[in-house]
């Protein structure tokens, strides 16, 4: 089969050691391999290339994705679904690989659904999407993060300062929640469990107590649970969601005022998900890799590969795009005790 691969959405450590993982057994097992640059814009520009094993040499430890990248929306892809399916024919491809996360693999289901033959690979820092334990690029998140934690620790108690620091994930709390723990936080917010502006504060002034300094994660989609400041400092997201922008800054300012502690606000941004992929990431992706192509082997068609415990499983692509998978409650209050 002459089988085309592309990534889409924000990039994601790992990326690249799917496609080295993937490349290698798919052309080992028969097949040609070709790469849509730029996720779905590429499909609808035309802009196709061959690979071979040559072009995925030395990469499983390279951040980001050889092929680029672009976050486009189901709804494109179904605007130009006529259009992708006459690129996908003028290059004689067969099947089509789509790595990426909720929206990119919204558009393969788009795709599978005309009728060609689609498999989905997950991928996301946020670690949201249903239907897998774990995607690759959380880890190497959580672990940029957690240093992070490590390093704002001891300038928080240097200067007896409040340290707030904003992590990613879109919807969910899955890198606060991991980071935080790992980082010794003193407090956690997450969008899965609004916060109490009170609870915080006594978090932070109880950490002053003891003479350390508090370091308090805001995942950057946390929200108080009073309605009114919610309605005074927030605003609308494109679905009608509310929310505070710049949560982190916000809170570092309140914290400030109502404690009286000097306070900082960091906002880790980007830096979670460039660089390196760690040796979970790395090798998880390989999986993902290896097992896409035992999927075009049976004709899995419209299956994307999964991680379930230990063992590498295929799920359908609609149990990744359907609902957001979320922080459970009872695993956030399992920690909260070391709040403070
Ligand atoms: O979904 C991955 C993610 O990094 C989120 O954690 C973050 O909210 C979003 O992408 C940022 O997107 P962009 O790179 O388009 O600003």
């Amino acid at each position: 089969m002459h089988i085309a691969v592309l990534t889409g959405g924000g990039d994601c450590p790992g990326l690249n050691a799917v496609l080295r993982g993937f490349v290698r057994k798919a052309t080992r097992n028969g097949h040609t391999v070709c790469g849509i640059r730029d996720g779905w814009k590429g499909a609808i520009a035309g802009n196709v290339v061959e690979i071979g094993v040559e072009q995925v040499r030395g990469i499983v430890q390279r951040g980001g994705t050889i092929l680029g990248s672009a976050g486009v929306s189901p709804e494109v892809v179904k605007n130009n679904r006529d259009r992708i399916l006459a690129v996908l024919a003028e290059n004689n491809v067969d099947a089509l690989v789509v790595i990426g996360g909720e929206g990119t693999l919204g558009g393969a289901q788009i795709l599978y659904e005309t009728g060609f033959k689609v498999v989905g690979v997950p991928k996301t820092i946020d670690n949201d999407l249903s239907g897998t334990d774990f995607t690759f690029g959380f880890d190497t998140a959580v672990n940029v993060a957690m240093e992070a934690i490590d390093r704002l620790h001891t300038t928080a108690e240097s200067h007896h300062r409040t340290l707030v620091v904003e992590v990613m994930g879109r919807n969910t709390g899955w890198i606060a929640l991991h980071a935080g723990v790992a980082g010794g936080a003193n407090g956690i917010l997450i969008p899965e469990r609004p916060f109490d502006l009170a609870e915080v504060h006594g978090w932070v002034q109880s950490r002053f107590a003891t003479s350390y300094a508090p370091v308090i994660v805001v995942a950057e989609r946390a929200v108080p649970a009073d309605p009114d400041l919610l309605e005074q400092y927030g605003t609308h997201d494109e679905f009608g969601s509310r929310y505070i922008p710049n949560i982190g800054q916000w809170l570092t300012a309140v914290l400030q005022e109502q404690t009286g502690h000097d306070a900082r606000n960091t906002v880790l941004g980007h830096v979670q998900r460039g660089g390196t992929p760690t040796a979970f990431d790395r090798e998880l992706a390989t999986r993902f890799g290896l097992a896409a192509v035992d999927v075009i082997d049976d004709g899995a068609w419209g299956q994307m590969v999964a991680l379930r415990s230990t063992q590498i499983v295929r799920v359908p692509i609609t149990d990744a795009v359907g609902a957001l998978k979320t922080v459970p409650l009872e695993r956030y209050d399992e920690v909260s005790l070391l709040f403070g």
